[in-house]
C-alpha cells in the first residue's frame, strides 16, 4: 500500500494506476463496516484508494473531535490487508491552510434530523468530500449505508454539481445482537452496550408495525416501548430516501430512521426499503 500525505502526492498516484478506481472516505478508527466499503470496492475496481481525516469541519463546538477515537497505525494495518493500493493520509494543514474559507451547503436536506441535532455537520461532510473527489477524482465513492442521511446529501450534492462519480451504498455492518457497528461503539460503557441493540430492535418494530397496516403515529409509539430505558431517544421516522422528507407511509424508496443517545454516545441506525 502506498501512502500519500499531501495533494501533490496523491494526484500522482491516482492519476497513473489503472481505472476503475474505487475510493473509500473515512475518519479512521477503522471497523469490519469499513472493511466491507473497501472489500467491495476490491471486488469492482481495479485501483482501490481510501482515505483517513478526521474533519474538523463536520464536528460541532461541543463535539467529540478531540476524543474522536485514533488508532493510525492499526487502521493503515487493516487497510493494507484489506487491499487498498493507495492511502490518503493527510494532516490538517494540507486539508485546511490558514486562508481556506470556502464551504460547500448542504441545502435543506441537510437540516433535517442530524442536520437539526448537529446544525454544521453535513456543510463539513460535503465540503471535505467534494475536496477528497476533487483530489482522489474516483470512478466510484463507497458509502455505508449506516450513516443514511450522508449517504443521501452526498449522492445530491454529487448530481446538483456534477461531479463524475457514482456511488455505491453497501449495507450495514452489525454485532450478533443486530448492534449497528460504529465508531463510536466503544465509548459504550457494559450497561450501554447492552441496552445499544434497542435502537435496531425498535427500527424493526417500526417497520412490521407498519407493513401490517399501523399509521405511522401508531407505529412509532409501538417502536418507543422496544427501547431500553437507559435509550435517550432524538428520532424515530420514515423518510423519502432520496428527499429524507418524512413520509407518512412505507413507499420505496425509504430509510426507517432512528437516533438515540446511550449515555453520552449518540448512535444512529436506519433500515432500507426496497
Ligand atoms: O462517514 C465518515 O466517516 C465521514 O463523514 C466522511 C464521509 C469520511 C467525511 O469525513
Amino acid at each position: 500500500m502506498q501512502v500519500a500525505t499531501t495533494i501533490l502526492q496523491a494526484r500522482a498516484l491516482f492519476d497513473v494506476l489503472p481505472r476503475p478506481l474505487g475510493f473509500v472516505p473515512t475518519m479512521g478508527a477503522l471497523h469490519e463496516g469499513h472493511l466491507a466499503l473497501v472489500r467491495r470496492a476490491r471486488e469492482e475496481s481495479t485501483t482501490v484508494g481510501a482515505s483517513i481525516f478526521i474533519n474538523p469541519l463536520q464536528f460541532g463546538a461541543n463535539e467529540d473531535l478531540e476524543k474522536y477515537p485514533r488508532d493510525i497505525e492499526a487502521d493503515r494495518a487493516k487497510f493494507s490487508a484489506a487491499g487498498v493500493d493507495v492511502l490518503f493520509l493527510p494532516n490538517q494543514a494540507v486539508m485546511y491552510p490558514p486562508d481556506f474559507s470556502t464551504a460547500v451547503d448542504a441545502g435543506e436536506m441537510g437540516t433535517r434530523f442530524e442536520g437539526a441535532a448537529r446544525p454544521t455537520h453535513f456543510r463539513g461532510v460535503t465540503t471535505v468530500v467534494s475536496k477528497l473527489l476533487n483530489i482522489v477524482r474516483p470512478d466510484t465513492l463507497y458509502l455505508g449505508q449506516k450513516d443514511a442521511q450522508q449517504t443521501a446529501v452526498l449522492r445530491r450534492m454529487i448530481r446538483d454539481l456534477d461531479i463524475p462519480t457514482h456511488v455505491t451504498i453497501v449495507p450495514t455492518e452489525r454485532e450478533a445482537d443486530g448492534l449497528a457497528l460504529s465508531s463510536r461503539n466503544v465509548y459504550l460503557s457494559v450497561e450501554e452496550r447492552q441496552a445499544a441493540p434497542s435502537l435496531h430492535h425498535a427500527l424493526q418494530a417500526l417497520r412490521m408495525a407498519m407493513q401490517m397496516g399501523k399509521s405511522k403515529a401508531d407505529a412509532v409509539a409501538a417502536a418507543r416501548t422496544r427501547l431500553d430505558p437507559l435509550a435517550q431517544l432524538d428520532y424515530l421516522d420514515v423518510v423519502d430516501a432520496n428527499t429524507f422528507a418524512p413520509i407518512d407511509v412505507l413507499s420505496p424508496p425509504a430509510f426507517v430512521i432512528g437516533a438515540a443517545r446511550f449515555g453520552s454516545t449518540r448512535l444512529l441506525d436506519n433500515l432500507w426499503i426496497e
